[in-house]
C-alpha cells in the first residue's frame, strides 16, 4: 500500500496513497483522530491520541485529508489487538474502535460528545465540567450484540461488509459484533451461500427470539427464512413489526433510550408531545403513558412500514395520532401545529431536515423542551439540543458504529 513514509511534511499538500509519519492528536467523530501535517488537517483512523504512526492517505479534500494508520511507531497504552481480524486498514469499515481498550472507548466517546456539545450546543468548559459528560456501556459486552446486520453482495454473489466509505464488499467469515443467532446463519461465504439475485442480505435477531433473513432486490426486502414480522420487547411492551422496519440495533438500546427520554423530558399529564421520526412508536408509547388521557401525542414517520407498525403497536393508545409524512412536509404544510410541550427528534443518520426546526411552533406554555438524538458521534450516543430545558442525557455507548 503506497510508498515510503515521509517524515518531513510536504509543502504541496498530501496526495492520495501517500504515506506520512505523524503524531496523532485529539479524537474526532466517526472513529477518527485529528493530526496536522504542515498545517494540513488529517483525520486518521485506526489510531489513538498521542501515538506516532505512519498514515496512508485515503482521501483528499479541500481543507483536509483522511488517512489510515498503517504502522504504529509509538503505541498508546490504550491500544489493544482488535478482536475482529477484519477491523483494520483497508478491510471492513464497520467498526471504528476495536483497536481501543474498552474503558478508553468510553472515554473516547465522551470526548466526542463533549466536543459536539461545545460545537453544536455552544457550551463552555466550565458548564461541561459541571455537567460531567459520561458515557456508559450498555449491558452485554463488546461483541455479539448487534441485532440487525445488512450485508452487501459483491460481483461474485458473496455477502460481506463494506470497506470504510466505499461500496467495495469485503467477504468475511462472520461479523463478531453480530448477535450470536445472526453469526450462526448460513449467509456468508464459508457456508457456501451465494446470492445471485440479491443486492444485499438483511438479517435480524429480535429480543422476542425471532431470527430472519431477507434478500434485497431492487431495494425491496424479500423474505428468505424466518417470520416476516418480528417480536421485540421494550419499554414494558411487546412489539410486532416488519423485519425490515427500523428498530434500535442494540438489544438494550430501546429500553435505555426510552427511559432516558422520559426521565429528561418529564412529560406530565395533559401535555402535548411530538415524536418526530417516530418509527414504530418506541418513544410515543412512553410519552402517551405519561401525558395520559388528557394529553396528546403526535408521531410523524415517513416509511410506510414504520407507519403501519406504529398504528398496529400503538392501537391501544387512543391519544396517539400517527401521521404518515416526512417531518419537513408535515411541518411545512401544517399537518402538525403547536402549541407543543415536548418534542422528541430522532432522525436517521443523515440528520434532520435542515429547515424543519425553523417551522416549529413557538412554545405556548413556557415549559417546552426537546430531546434530540444526534449521530455525528455514533448511533449509540445522544445529546440534547441547545434549546433543551429538561436536563442532560447520559449517553449510552456501543463498542463501535456502523
Ligand atoms: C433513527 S430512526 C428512529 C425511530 C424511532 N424513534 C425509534 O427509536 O425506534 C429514524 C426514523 O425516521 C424515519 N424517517 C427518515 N426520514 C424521515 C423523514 N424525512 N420524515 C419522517 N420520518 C423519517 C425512518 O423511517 C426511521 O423510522
Amino acid at each position: 500500500m503506497g510508498g515510503a513514509a515521509t517524515s518531513a511534511p510536504p509543502e504541496r499538500g498530501l496526495a492520495e496513497a501517500e504515506r506520512v509519519e505523524l503524531t496523532v492528536d485529539a479524537v474526532a467523530p466517526g472513529g477518527h483522530c485529528v493530526a496536522r501535517v504542515d498545517g494540513q488537517v488529517v483525520f486518521v483512523r485506526h489510531a489513538l491520541p498521542g501515538e506516532r504512526v505512519v498514515a496512508e492517505v485515503t482521501e483528499v479534500h479541500r481543507g483536509f485529508v483522511r488517512a489510515d494508520a498503517v504502522t504504529v511507531l509509538h503505541a498508546s497504552p490504550d491500544r489493544v489487538e482488535p478482536p475482529c481480524p477484519y477491523a483494520k486498514p483497508g478491510v471492513c469499515g464497520g467498526c471504528d474502535l476495536q483497536h481501543v481498550a474498552p474503558d478508553a472507548q468510553l472515554a473516547w466517546k465522551a470526548a466526542v460528545v463533549r466536543e459536539q456539545l461545545v460545537r453544536l450546543g455552544g457550551l463552555g468548559d466550565a458548564e461541561l465540567d459541571r455537567l460531567g459528560v459520561r458515557v456508559e456501556a450498555l449491558p452485554g459486552g463488546l461483541l455479539g450484540w448487534r441485532s440487525r446486520v445488512r450485508y452487501a453482495v459483491d460481483a461474485a454473489d458473496r455477502a460481506g461488509l463494506l470497506k470504510h466509505r466505499s461500496h467495495e464488499v469485503v467477504p468475511i467469515d462472520r461479523c463478531r459484533i453480530a448477535h450470536p443467532a445472526i453469526q450462526q446463519l448460513a449467509v456468508l461465504t464459508p457456508t457456501g451461500a451465494r446470492w445471485p439475485t440479491a443486492e444485499a442480505v438483511e438479517t435480524v435477531a429480535s429480543t422476542g427470539g425471532d431470527v430472519t433473513v431477507a434478500e434485497v432486490r431492487d431495494g425491496v426486502p424479500t423474505p428468505v427464512s424466518g417470520p416476516t414480522e418480528v417480536r421485540e420487547v421494550a419499554a414494558g411492551r411487546d412489539w410486532t413489526l416488519p423485519a425490515s422496519a427500523f428498530w434500535q440495533v442494540h438489544p438494550a438500546a430501546a429500553d435505555t433510550l426510552s427511559a432516558a427520554v422520559l426521565e429528561l423530558l418529564d412529560p406530565r399529564p395533559g401535555e402535548v408531545a411530538w415524536d418526530l421520526y417516530g418509527g414504530a412508536g418506541l418513544f410515543a408509547a412512553g410519552l402517551a403513558a405519561r401525558v395520559g388521557a388528557t394529553g396528546r401525542v403526535t408521531l410523524v414517520e415517513a416509511a410506510p412500514q414504520g407507519v403501519a407498525a406504529a398504528r398496529q403497536n400503538l392501537a391501544d393508545l387512543p391519544r396517539v395520532e400517527v401521521v404518515s409524512a416526512r417531518v419537513e412536509t408535515a411541518l411545512a404544510r401544517r399537518r402538525i401545529t403547536g402549541p407543543v410541550d415536548v418534542v422528541v427528534l430522532d432522525p436517521p443518520r443523515s440528520g434532520a431536515a435542515p429547515r424543519s426546526s425553523a417551522r416549529w411552533p413557538r412554545p405556548a406554555r413556557g415549559r417546552s423542551r426537546t430531546w434530540r438524538a444526534t449521530r455525528p458521534p455514533s448511533p449509540a450516543t445522544c445529546a440534547p439540543s441547545p434549546t433543551s430545558a429538561g436536563g442532560w442525557p447520559r449517553c449510552a455507548a456501543s463498542t463501535c458504529s456502523r
